[in-house]
């Protein structure tokens, strides 16, 4: 099944996509991943994306769709769209990129997070540099201080995880992303799921949803 996993920033649509792809071979297509692997290669897409992430903003929509639209062309399947779409026009491009494709969605799920606890985790999140691993300071801290459990890279705080970075983020959340509940509950696809569990208690959820 092909899922779309949306969210505020934080809610933990990256961690439960890692564990999607460990046990069930799903395959990830994270729009922010992407930006992120273009400003590391200084493309021009990269440099552009840069300019409007640093800030917080939203990249925008014609510059997302078409990179998602060469992602959908490669022919990829059993797939989870991590923070894509992001706005209702993301959303109505999506579709008919899927129509073209014929490609669907069989659902759409929404991590349902409550505001004081995305602020944690945001402020707390740290990467590899290399590899891209995800931690968090408290609730999942590496082993050796700053280096990577997995590659031994470099385990740095995204310049986005920045406290007045967050802030801009939380609210373009609220009014370009949020009211994608709206437009899945009229699709039937949308499911909420309480993302303000332990990980494994929110996957454990999630796999019942995929079935
Ligand atoms: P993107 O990288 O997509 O960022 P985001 O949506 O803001 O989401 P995050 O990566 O911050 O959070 P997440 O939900 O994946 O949480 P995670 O699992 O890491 O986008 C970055 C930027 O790119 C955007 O701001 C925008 O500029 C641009 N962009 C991307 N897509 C775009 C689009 N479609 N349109 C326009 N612009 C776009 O978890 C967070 C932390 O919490 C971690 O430390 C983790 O360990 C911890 N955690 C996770 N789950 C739990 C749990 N259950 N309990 C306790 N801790 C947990």
């Amino acid at each position: 099944m092909n899922l779309i996993l949306f969210g505020a920033p934080g809610a933990g649509k990256g961690t439960q996509s890692e564990l999607l792809i460990k046990n069930l071979g799903m395959t990830q297509i994270s729009t922010g991943d992407l930006f992120r692997a273009a400003i590391k290669g200084q493309t021009d897409l990269g440099k552009k994306a840069q300019e409007y992430m640093d800030k917080g903003q939203l990249v925008p929509d014609s510059i997302v769709i078409g990179m998602v639209e060469e992602v959908l062309k490669k022919g990829v399947n059993n797939f989870i769209l991590d923070g894509f779409p992001r706005t209702v026009a993301q959303a109505e491009a999506l579709d008919n990129l899927l129509n073209k494709m014929t490609l669907s969605i069989g659902k759409a799920i929404f991590l349902e997070v409550p505001m004081e606890i995305l602020m944690d985790r945001l402020t707390g999140r740290r990467v590899c540099k290399n590899c891209g691993a995800v931690y968090h300071i408290v609730s999942k801290p590496t082993k050796t201080e700053g280096k990577c459990d997995n590659c031994g890279g470099e385990v740095v705080q995204r310049n986005d995880d920045k406290a007045e970075v967050i802030g801009t983020r939380l609210k373009n959340y609220q009014e370009f992303t949020s009211p994608l509940k709206e437009f899945y509950k009229k699709s039937g696809k949308y499911i909420q799921v309480d993302g303000n569990r332990d990980t494994a208690q929110v996957y454990t959820e999630i796999e019942k949803i995929i079935g």
